[in-house]
């Protein structure tokens, strides 16, 4: 330390006599002495970390501009979901009415890791590589055991997923339509499903309204790692603190009836034009007749 020390002095002495005394380049020199003596061989704490969510290449200029400002909805989104329980914890009724009794660290976390959770084990493609896209009313597909850390999102949702600023607009309510109305909410069921995100521990519980009240009820440790209750819970939180304040659009669900399987239907439900992969990837996917996917 002391030879530094004196090797500091020492150069910056001697830039000050051979150099010009302007005080500027005096100051470059020292700042170079500084360099010296430091730990310069030390890479910081978070090098490599990745701080965006990758887009593969594959998506063309269009597409990266729409996905990106999903991608920062559903930044918003997650941030506030997590800002409500922050601020309110469990005294607030939202928060009870999808996550019942559960401790509040655990969606608190799962919010988090969506905002700020490193992002380099995983992307988002809009190729067709499984040939997906092609199956009626598929916005997008998890990749499962073809590629765990990425995410295929079809044509189809450029052209139909809302943006949250719509959020509580276009007849939309809460209990009656499906979280992936907004591109947001759809894109934030899309990541839990990447191992690096939802660490396989989020999953689907769960499935629509009703059936994710219930589980707030019945299972208040699986409600807060339900993909769909957190979806929920973050468009509620939203609607009602930012969307239309103290308000929101909760909405009413729709009667559950025999063999409506748009509603109320059970999480074990199969459909009948569900895809062959079925057998081949750990992710059951089935297509609802309104269009909306659903991947376990
Ligand atoms: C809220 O959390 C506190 C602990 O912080 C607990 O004592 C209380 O029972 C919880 N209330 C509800 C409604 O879960
Ligand atoms: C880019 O992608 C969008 C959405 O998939 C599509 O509608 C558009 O035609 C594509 N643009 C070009 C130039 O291929
Ligand atoms: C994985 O790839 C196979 C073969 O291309 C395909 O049949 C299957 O549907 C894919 N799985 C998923 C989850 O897309």
């Amino acid at each position: 330390m002391t030879n530094f020390k004196n090797l500091s002095l020492l150069l910056a002495s001697a830039s000050f006599a051979l150099a010009s005394p302007r005080p500027l380049i005096q100051r470059h020199v020292v700042t170079v002495t500084e360099t010296v003596s430091g730990p310069a061989e030390t890479p910081a704490w978070d090098t490599g970390a990745v701080v965006d969510y990758p887009i593969h290449e594959s998506c063309n200029s269009t597409e990266v501009h729409m996905l990106k400002r999903g991608i920062s909805e559903m930044i918003k989104l997650a941030e506030h979901a997590r800002d409500h329980i922050l601020r309110f914890g469990n005294s607030s009724e939202i928060y009870t009415k999808y996550f019942g009794s559960a401790a509040t660290a655990e969606p608190i976390g799962w919010f988090e890791k969506v905002v700020r959770g490193d992002r380099g084990d995983m992307l988002f493609r809009c190729d067709n590589p499984d040939g997906n896209c092609a199956l009626e009313g598929w916005g997008g597909h998890w990749r499962g055991s073809n590629a765990t850390s990425e995410t295929v999102i079809c044509p189809l949702s450029y052209s139909t997923r809302h943006s949250l600023e719509s959020l509580c607009a276009l007849g939309y309510t809460i209990a009656g339509y499906e979280t992936n109305f907004y591109f947001a909410s759809d894109l934030l069921h899309r990541v839990y499903h990447v191992p690096q995100i939802g660490e396989e521990i989020v999953e689907h519980y769960a499935g629509e309204y009703l059936e994710v009240l219930e589980l707030a009820k019945t299972n208040p440790e699986e409600a807060v790692r339900n993909s769909d209750t957190l979806q929920y819970f973050a468009l509620e939180a939203y609607a009602f603190d930012i969307a239309v304040p103290g308000v929101g659009c909760v909405g009413e669900a729709p009667e559950p009836t025999e063999g409506d399987h748009d509603h109320g239907h059970a999480a074990t439900s199969t459909v009948p034009d569900a895809p062959s992969m079925t057998s081949a990837a750990p992710a059951e996917c089935h297509t609802h007749s309104d269009g909306v996917v659903h991947c376990t």
